[in-house]
């Protein structure tokens, strides 16, 4: 598939979220962050919003879920028609059945890490994924910065995906920038979540191509 950039919204202006996104239709996908106010400490949106964007999106929806009980949750949002819908494994209670359930729906089926959690755990379910979602902040907020204590686990998930032979796809999300895709590409991530990188540039086309090109060096 090669490299995808996929902005986050969360830094885009939410009452304006439809030129919001026509301002990245260059883009793969856009990155819609779920959060509850539980599994993280910020709320932000939830499916009404997001069946609302699906009628206005230029490029498909990737939304991450940063939600206690996904397993309640979130095959709604891929019966509603989300292209890419993102579990968090702490919170999952069976995440091979739920990943079964978005792929029923129609959805590509993630799973997402945070910083703490180890990789290893989880690479027998790899081939029940169509992602692996490494964070490489603590999620809740944008502009944090990229921790590069993520980098070895990028590596190792890299390598169980190779050794497994698989097609899963292996996104970063959180401080990734022009100054720090290439050290995530460089450990083997190939889709970059980008939100303030790109809704705080003047020019979101051209920060979504700069990125492009940084993580294709
Ligand atoms: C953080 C979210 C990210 C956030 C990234 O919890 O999951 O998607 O929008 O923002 P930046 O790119 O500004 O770190
Ligand atoms: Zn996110």
């Amino acid at each position: 598939m090669g490299i995808q950039i996929n902005p986050s919204i969360l830094s885009a202006d939410f009452a304006n979220l439809e030129a919001e996104l026509g301002r990245i239709a260059d883009a793969d996908w856009a990155h819609v962050d779920v959060m509850d106010g539980h599994f993280v400490p910020n709320l932000t949106l939830g499916l009404p919003i997001v069946e609302s964007l699906l009628k206005v999106s230029p490029v498909p929806l990737d939304c991450h879920l940063m939600i206690e009980q996904p397993d309640r949750w979130a095959p709604a949002y891929a019966e509603a028609g989300a292209q890419g819908v993102t579990f968090h494994a702490e919170a999952a209670a069976a995440p091979v059945r739920l990943a079964r359930e978005l792929r029923r729906h129609g959805a590509r089926a993630g799973m997402a890490l945070k910083p703490a959690t180890p990789v290893e755990p989880f690479v027998d379910l790899l081939p029940e994924l169509d992602m692996l979602l490494v964070m490489t902040v603590e999620p809740g907020f944008g502009g944090q910065s990229f921790l590069d204590v993520t980098l070895p686990k990028i590596r190792r998930a890299r390598a169980a995906i190779a050794g497994a032979g698989l097609d899963v796809w292996l996104q970063v999300d959180g401080g990734v920038s022009a100054s720090t895709i290439e050290r995530a590409a460089e450990a083997g991530a190939d889709v970059f979540v980008a939100g303030s990188a790109v809704y705080g540039a003047e020019d979101a086309a051209a920060a979504v191509a700069e990125l492009r090109a940084k993580a294709q060096a």
